[in-house]
């Protein structure tokens, strides 16, 4: 079918549980082995943080986004999705702009969402809608845990909160992560409550050199287990000098295998120390990179 009017009306309303069929459809074949989004229809339209936006043209529903606000004033979008028959009529951009008015008036400042880097159409929207790209990320993957001996690494504590917070505010990778961790596809502002939850839940790993200075942390998280295998853990954030995060890597390894977990997914900024200190632990670079892209609203 092909779509021939220059300037048809788009109406932007929110998600019913009535579109579920025809959003279905239109999701049928966004990528060669389908998509997410069936599998969290119901959630986004329950979930109290979320909102999702619908366009129609005609009465056809053509094109859907979700939102989510999670943590205040920070609003993550995700999921547009356009009829592959009503595409560069401007459907994206009209459901964009509806979400970034609501998320708004909800009093959000910063919207963000992540792409790939082979997604040219989502990159060229985003430019035109005037975000920014402002950190990229790898997800390097392992099937390879063994147990593994560290130098200078351990579960932090409590009261060495300070002193990890002082460290990222030097630092160069969280410079390059804009600031931000991340939970499964999702990223976040790293703030110092953030860094306690994980530090109180035992899910911060501190690197210390010889002179007992803090210089690496790794923030992880077995959230991948419950929503996507069974087994896995995730790093969410992922900080320090090759050797830190050698050590460290080595350390969680460790972990996974006292625990039986039997694949780590290391989401890490795109940046070479880290990236390589990973490859050499057998963690595989994939083809495609995440950039997140920030638009202050
Ligand atoms: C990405 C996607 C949602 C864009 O939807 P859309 O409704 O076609 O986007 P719009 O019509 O609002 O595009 C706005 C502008 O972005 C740019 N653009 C959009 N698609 C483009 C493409 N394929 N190539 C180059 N530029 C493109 C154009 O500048 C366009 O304006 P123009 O048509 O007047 O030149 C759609 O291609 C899609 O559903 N893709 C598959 C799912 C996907 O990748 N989602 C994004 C995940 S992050």
């Amino acid at each position: 079918m092909k779509i021939m009017s220059e300037k048809l009306q788009i109406r932007v309303r929110r998600a019913r549980t009535s579109d579920r069929a025809a959003v279905f459809k239109i999701c049928e074949k966004t990528w060669s082995w389908g998509d997410y989004v069936p599998k969290v229809w119901d959630r986004w339209l329950k979930d109290k943080n979320s909102r999702v936006f619908v366009a129609i043209i005609n009465e056809t529903l053509v094109g859907i986004t979700q939102l989510s606000i999670d943590k205040p004033h920070e609003v993550w979008l995700r999921g547009a999705r356009t009829d592959s028959n009503y595409r560069r009529m401007g459907v994206a951009t009209a459901i964009t702009k509806k979400c970034l008015e609501y998320a708004k008036r909800k009093g959000a400042k910063v919207a963000r969402l992540v792409t790939e880097t082979d997604n040219i159409a989502a990159q060229a929207v985003l430019q035109k809608l005037g975000f920014q790209p402002i950190a990229e990320f790898a997800e390097m993957t392992t099937e390879k845990i063994a147990q593994a001996e560290s130098k200078g690494v351990k579960w932090a504590k409590e009261d060495e909160a300070e002193a990890m917070w002082a460290y990222l505010q030097t630092s160069e990778i969280y410079r390059r992560s804009a600031g931000l961790y991340t939970i499964l596809y999702q990223w976040f502002s790293l703030e110092k409550q953030d860094l306690k939850r994980f530090i109180e839940k035992r899910k911060a790993i501190m690197h210390k050199s010889r002179e007992g200075e803090v210089d690496g942390l790794a923030l992880i998280d077995d959230v991948t287990a419950r929503e996507w295998h069974g087994n896995t853990i995730q790093t969410c954030y992922i900080d320090g000098d090759y050797d830190a995060v050698l050590d460290m890597t080595r350390f969680l390894k460790n972990h996974c295998y006292m625990l039986g977990v039997k694949k780590i997914y290391a989401l890490t900024p795109n940046y070479k120390p880290v990236t390589t200190a990973l490859e050499r632990l057998g963690f595989k670079m994939p083809d495609e990179i995440s950039i997140v892209y920030e638009k202050r609203i």
